[in-house]
């Protein structure tokens, strides 16, 4: 199967209730191991790509080849999105026109008007390609690629409004954060995700810092419209556990040197085990 928008996939999602996986990539092993689960889980997946992953992977168009021909080789006949993560309002022009088939453009740290009229000009780009678009409202806390935002709770006026410019799904800040929560950490405000919820036209939400949320509230989430939940900080906490263990086990013999493939095996299986129980936490599994 070919790479899909992520409209139709979280359209149904939203109907039925329950959340579809962006997980973020930075590499092949990282990339092969989201889409084998997927394919065993009969999951929808989305394939989240950073700016910073992005130059990693050396370019967009990079990401979109290397993607695309892994989906034939693997056989993947489940929908995958492949998804710009907090983009730019230029590499959201770049990612459409490389063949990426969804656009998160990030405007939230623009004045409120300015994060419409830009919001309008990507849609109206993606429209063209049948390519989905993200809208971000309140901005979502922590660290992400080296920028870090204080969080912001998005007013749910705004939200309505960014809702009605045609984009796909809405990202909105209700105390989420990227990376893991503090001890003090409030938890998510779920009376702004509910007004927010029921005023926007049945439109799928998108739960940011989807790492260190309880499970029980991200159960809640869903039912007030959440059908986008990203996760990255846990993919790589686990990455580099079991990679140190293996270090640690085979030090003795690192004279010799590592075998790549070895080395990053056990690391490629713990994210493995973070998608699998994601995509059963959030309903997503047999869901294709
Ligand atoms: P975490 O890194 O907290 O899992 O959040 C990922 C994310 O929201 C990417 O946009």
């Amino acid at each position: 199967m070919s790479l899909v928008s992520a409209k139709g996939m979280l359209e149904k999602a939203r109907k039925e209730g329950y959340g579809v996986g962006q997980f973020n990539i930075n590499n092949l092993e990282w990339t092969k191991a989201v889409l084998t689960v997927a394919e065993e889980k009969q999951s929808p997946v989305i394939l989240g790509v950073s700016e910073g992953a992005g130059k990693y992977m050396v370019g967009f168009n990079t990401v979109v080849a290397m993607v695309n021909a892994m989906m034939k080789t693997l056989n993947i006949t489940v929908p995958v999105a492949l998804h710009l993560d907090h983009g730019s309002f230029e590499a959201a022009k770049v990612c459409i026109e490389e063949g990426f088939s969804s656009v998160m453009f990030d405007g939230s740290h623009y004045p409120f008007d300015e994060n419409v009229e830009k919001t309008k000009e990507i849609v109206n780009i993606a429209k063209a390609k049948g390519v989905s678009v993200e809208a971000e409202v309140g901005s979502i806390g922590g660290e992400e690629d080296g920028v870090t935002g204080a969080g912001e709770v998005a007013d749910p006026d705004e939200c309505r409004k960014i809702a009605s410019l045609g984009i796909s799904m809405l990202a909105a800040g209700i105390g989420n954060i990227h990376g893991t929560y503090p001890e003090n950490w409030q938890g998510l405000d779920m009376k702004v995700l509910k007004e927010i919820g029921e005023t926007t036209n049945e439109i799928p939400l998108v739960l940011h810092g989807g790492t260190g949320i309880p499970d029980a509230m991200v159960k809640e989430a869903i039912s007030y419209g959440v059908s986008k939940i990203n996760v990255n900080t846990e993919c790589q906490l686990e990455f580099a556990k079991a990679t140190r263990s293996y270090i640690e086990a085979k030090k003795d013999k690192e004279g010799k040197g590592f075998d790549p493939r070895k080395l990053l095996k056990p690391g490629t299986e713990a994210i493995m085990d973070v998608v699998r129980e994601k995509m059963d936490l959030f309903g997503s599994s047999h869901k294709a």
